[in-house]
């Protein structure tokens, strides 16, 4: 069974084909960074319009790369949400009408299960139960996985999300869009014993996160001096990496130890950074545990991870009527289990 997934709810177009026996056979990924840059984050209807014209070629690309036929596609997954709906509906109205004219099936994928299960594409493949560890621009939240559509919040940020922390700390430093990259280019010139910020929630029970205080520690920081050099800068990105890493992983082997389930899986944008990946990897040496990631490139948005969510929810039966839909907000724990 060979699907098309089509992902464009924020600021990536990616494509992909993924086969039931051959996996992921051709993707293709065109990043808007570049567009958004001078505004220093993602401008919606910039997005959309770049939607518009890059998902069409790109869908023709990937089938070319994967020497697949329209014909020998059985399914066509598209990102329904949740997301900017403007993007959305670029995607899910080309993903639509193509089920259409193609007479298979369409099936709408919940942006954050594409994440949740992205380190399934790999290799040695996490197994059910695990902890997810979901960190991207919008989400930030550790989540009981059962198996797919089985989904318990353990729990989730109260204010700025992981990534929004990184991009928001950057643009203030003055580093470019989006932060999490920057941040991390930034940090490696730095003290790490220079500044030390807070670990915020780590002293109370629970595994709720908050991060804009670490954004305003990360000002108020930078205003201790009249004019801060490179150095500085270099120095609050570094101190300012630790404390979310750091955060991140004392909620992670909180979630461990509470619920007994020893394999924790990574998905979203800020599962690409490298610091963070140290220090769940020494976690889990720690604890005895498991640690799965996606590769980078699977970390940030991509058209595979949707094609494969929507490859195991057609195989399960799943799929959409002819009314289409994009949704800007879309909880999680609202699909439905795959058994
Ligand atoms: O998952 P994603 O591509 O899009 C959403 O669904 O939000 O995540 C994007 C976020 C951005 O906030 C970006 O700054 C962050 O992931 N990010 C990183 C890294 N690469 C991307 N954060 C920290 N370190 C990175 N290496
Ligand atoms: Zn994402």
């Amino acid at each position: 069974m060979k699907i098309l997934g089509i992902e464009t709810s924020c600021d990536e177009t990616g494509i992909a084909i993924y086969d039931a026996e051959q996996g992921i056979m051709a993707h293709a990924l065109h990043s808007q960074i570049a567009l958004h840059v001078e505004y220093g984050g993602v401008v919606p209807e910039l997005a959309s319009r770049d939607h518009i014209r890059k998902t069409i070629p790109l869908i023709k690309q990937v089938m070319k790369e994967a020497n697949v036929s329209a014909r020998e596609i059985q399914g066509v997954a598209y990102t329904s949400g949740p997301g900017l709906v403007g993007a959305l509906l670029v995607g899910t109205s080309i993903g639509r009408s193509l089920a259409l004219a193609w007479q298979v099936p369409a099936i709408a994928v919940h942006h954050m299960e594409g994440h949740l299960l992205a380190s399934m594409l790999e290799d040695k493949p996490p197994q059910f139960p695990f902890i997810a560890l979901l960190v991207s621009g919008g989400h930030t939240q550790l989540i009981k996985v059962e198996g797919v559509g089985r989904y318990e919040l353990l729990g989730e940020t109260l204010d700025d999300a992981a990534g929004e922390a990184f991009d928001k700390t950057a643009k203030m430093l003055g580093l470019s869009y989006p932060g999490g990259p920057a941040i991390t280019e930034a940090a490696k010139q730095g003290n790490p014993d220079r500044f030390h910020f807070p670990r915020p929630m780590t002293n109370r029970p629970g595994l709720d996160f908050s991060f804009s205080g670490l954004k305003t520690f990360s000002v108020n920081t930078l205003h201790q001096f009249n004019s801060p050099d490179e150095q500085t800068k270099a120095d609050i990105a570094c101190a300012f990496q630790e404390a979310v890493a750091d955060t991140i992983a004392i909620k992670c082997q909180r979630a461990i130890k509470q619920t007994g389930i020893k394999r924790l899986v990574i998905a979203g944008g800020v599962g690409a950074n490298k610091r963070l990946r140290e220090r769940l990897n020494l976690l889990s040496e720690k604890l005895q545990s498991e640690v799965y990631y996606p590769r980078f490139e699977f970390c940030t948005d991509n058209g595979a991870m949707i094609a494969y969510a929507g490859y195991l929810r057609l195989k399960a039966g799943q799929h959409e009527s002819l009314a289409f839909n994009a949704r800007a907000r879309w909880p999680m724990e609202e699909l439905c289990p795959v058994q």
